[in-house]
């Protein structure tokens, strides 16, 4: 395929399939291998933001136009944001569209347990199968995640539930009595490699379950966007860990122009033709970064379970009888 004949087959999409929304920067938790919250966070994780009803309110007009999904709890803890979360999950359900969360577990409350029972998809980050490794790589009360979980599941109506669990040296003895546990539980089991990131510049030292060897296009930029608490739009999830850099695209803020508008804007569409184009000047922070591999995916059926992987995730699903 010619690059321009790539370019018009990713160019497709005139909005994002799904918007990845920060409701804040703040998370209760300070998991070491967190590269937003652990021992060493960049700056934009220190400083204490939230967001605006207002900007709230922009993203609850736009979305349903494009059916468009919303995705919560990339980089913060989203529970911890309780009345923005109430207010936009809701209002993005009532008008129907997907909206997907994933918590660390701890904060969910008897006051959360209608709107999280209305979600789409849920996914709760566990990284252990037993109360001491939960406090060496969460640092938290297992017992009391586990009690949430059993009290929110109770209640779903029809929301897709998974666990997860980010692979390291700290757990590996227990991942697969994790998968056989949650198997049977969950609708999906999800382990990640752990993301190792370089203190220094943020970059990602050792991403892979397993390395492909030909660069491909990241899709990234071509299907999902990310829309920070003040209401900037930013290209992805690297670049979030970047924003203490002057270097850092940001492509248009919210309250002055409508994500459509962003989306299809000139600075998205250079940056998208820089990165089918190699033009590394342009494409500057994506460079060093590989996880345009994650655009790899692949999948075949175990014993009754679909795993789906790519080089940084493997999900495990039950297969229907
Ligand atoms: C940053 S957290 C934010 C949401 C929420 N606080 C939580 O822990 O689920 C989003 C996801 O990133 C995962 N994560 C955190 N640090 C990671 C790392 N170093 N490598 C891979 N995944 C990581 C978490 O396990 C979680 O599933
Ligand atoms: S709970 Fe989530 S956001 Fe908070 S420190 Fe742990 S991985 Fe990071």
């Amino acid at each position: 395929m010619s690059r321009e004949q790539a370019k018009r087959v990713l160019y497709h999409r005139d909005f994002p399939l799904s918007v990845n929304i920060l409701l804040g920067n703040f998370c209760n938790l300070s998991c070491p291998a967190c590269p937003y919250h652990g021992s060493y966070a960049p700056s934009y994780f220190r400083q204490f933001d939230k967001m605006s009803d207002e900007v709230i309110d922009r993203l609850v007009d736009e979305l349903p136009h494009y059916q468009t999904n919303a995705k919560f709890g990339g980089f913060e803890e989203p529970l911890a944001f309780k009345a923005g979360f109430k207010r936009i999950t809701t209002a993005l359900r009532d008008k129907g569209l997907g909206v997907h969360v994933t918590t660390n577990g701890t904060l969910i409350t008897d006051d959360l347990l209608h709107t999280l029972q209305n979600l789409s998809t849920m996914y709760v980050s566990l990284d252990a199968h037993s109360i001491a490794t939960y406090k060496t790589v969460r640092g938290a009360d297992f017992n009391k995640v586990v009690a949430n979980i059993e009290k929110v599941r109770q209640g779903f109506k029809g929301v897709k539930f998974g666990v997860s669990f980010i692979r390291q040296p700290k757990n590996e003895h227990e991942m697969q009595v994790f998968k056989d546990h949650w198997i049977t539980k969950a609708d999906m089991v999800i382990i990640y490699a752990l993301l190792e990131f370089n203190k220094h510049d943020y970059k990602i030292d050792r991403p892979f379950l397993a390395s492909p060897k030909e660069r491909i296009v990241c899709s990234s930029p071509f299907l999902e966007t990310y829309v920070l608490p003040n209401g900037d739009v930013s290209l992805c999830c690297e670049t979030l860990l970047l924003t203490d850099r002057d270097s850092v695209p940001i492509m248009g803020n919210i309250k002055e122009r409508s994500l459509h508008e962003i989306w299809n804007g000139e600075q998205y569409r250079a940056y998208r033709d820089a990165l089918v184009d190699e033009n590394w000047k342009i494409a500057a922070i994506c460079q060093q970064c590989p996880l345009w591999a994650a655009s790899y995916y692949e999948t075949h059926n175990e014993n009754g379970v679909k795993v789906t992987h790519n080089p940084t995730t493997e999900v495990l699903e039950r297969i229907a009888n």
